[in-house]
């Protein structure tokens, strides 16, 4: 028997999901906590709103990050809607946002394969108020590269988007993060884990994230929470007629056959920001039981 009784050890008990205790905890000694947990002013308190938080959401300009950018807007946040190609886009929910609420909506543009314009993006997006409370890594590349044809352009691409951007990302937002107890949110896929045909780089790239994901929760913590959205099928890629055929047996093998809904993906952005104190380092899959069937 211990020297310290069951009773003594029932603050780490009730958190410790079976992992190894180096240090005993009294109840209700909070020595052992870390601050981010006992800071009831941040992003971990459990409170739904975001107002007064500063997010920045990258591709947030269309389609999921457009969703993403209205949803957290609606709670309250101030949003830095970094965009590429889009500016119409960006432009027109800039405006649309900011009569709801003035200066709640800045924007930042930039290619975010390039290691220099990503440097740029974070500068923008930080600006004069040198402020930063969440990270949505939504940004990203899809395309087939088939092994036979595939070259070191698209490996760029694909790879310098989907995963080398989040990561200079979180190195730069990780000083202002962590002086806000914030959070950092990288938009994986199920593909990720489940190969899809001709995507190999894509599906590695997101994979990466994943592993990004993971490494940074450990390296960031105790006071960054770093989490993943692993999305199944939720929009068809644009400007694709697609196949219907294909497309209708995607659902029919999805267990709750239908597609998701940005709205679906905005959610639990908003969960893993607010309501998710003792969680870092998970993949949420928001596909509808795709990735188990
Ligand atoms: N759609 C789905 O069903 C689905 C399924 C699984 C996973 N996901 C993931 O969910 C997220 C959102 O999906 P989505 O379909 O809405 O994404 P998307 O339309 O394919 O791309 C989102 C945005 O990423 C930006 N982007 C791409 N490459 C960039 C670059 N080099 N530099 C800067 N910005 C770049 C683009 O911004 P601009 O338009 O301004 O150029 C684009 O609008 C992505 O991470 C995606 O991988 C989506």
């Amino acid at each position: 028997m211990t020297k310290y009784g069951s009773d003594l050890w029932y603050g780490f008990r009730l958190h410790d999901r079976g992992m190894c205790l180096k240090q005993p905890c009294r109840r209700n000694e909070q020595a052992n906590v870390p601050k981010n947990r006992l800071n009831r002013d941040s992003l971990n308190s459990m409170t739904d709103s975001l107002e007064g938080k500063t997010l920045l959401v990258t591709g947030g300009a269309v389609r999921i990050g457009a969703a993403v950018t209205r949803f957290l807007h609606q709670q309250g946040a101030r949003i830095i809607v970094h965009y590429h190609t889009s500016k119409q886009q960006a432009v027109s929910l800039c405006d649309q946002l900011s009569t709801l609420r003035r200066n709640s909506v800045i924007l930042a543009q930039g290619d975010l394969k390039n290691i220099s314009e990503i440097q740029h993006v974070f500068n923008d997006a930080i600006g004069h108020e040198e402020k930063l409370d969440g990270l949505i890594n939504n940004a990203s590349r899809f395309y087939p590269t088939p092994l036979d044809s595939a070259n070191a352009q698209q490996w760029h691409d694909l790879v310098g988007s989907n995963m080398m951007a989040p990561y200079f990302l979180s190195q730069w937002a990780a000083p202002y993060l962590r002086q806000s107890r914030g959070s950092i949110i990288n938009i994986t896929d199920i593909h990720a884990e489940k190969p899809l045909t001709d995507h190999s780089i894509y599906c590695s790239s997101k994979a990466g994230l994943a592993s990004l994901t993971r490494s940074l929760a450990v390296e960031l913590g105790p006071h960054i929470r770093v989490n993943a959205i692993a999305p199944g099928a939720i929009l068809w890629p644009t400007g694709s007629t697609g196949d219907k055929e294909e497309r209708s047996e995607i659902v029919s093998r999805t267990p709750l056959k239908q597609t998701g809904k940005p709205e679906d993906i905005a959610q639990a952005v908003h969960f893993l920001l607010t309501a998710a104190d003792f969680i870092t380092g998970q993949i949420l899959y928001l596909d509808g039981g795709r990735s188990i069937a």
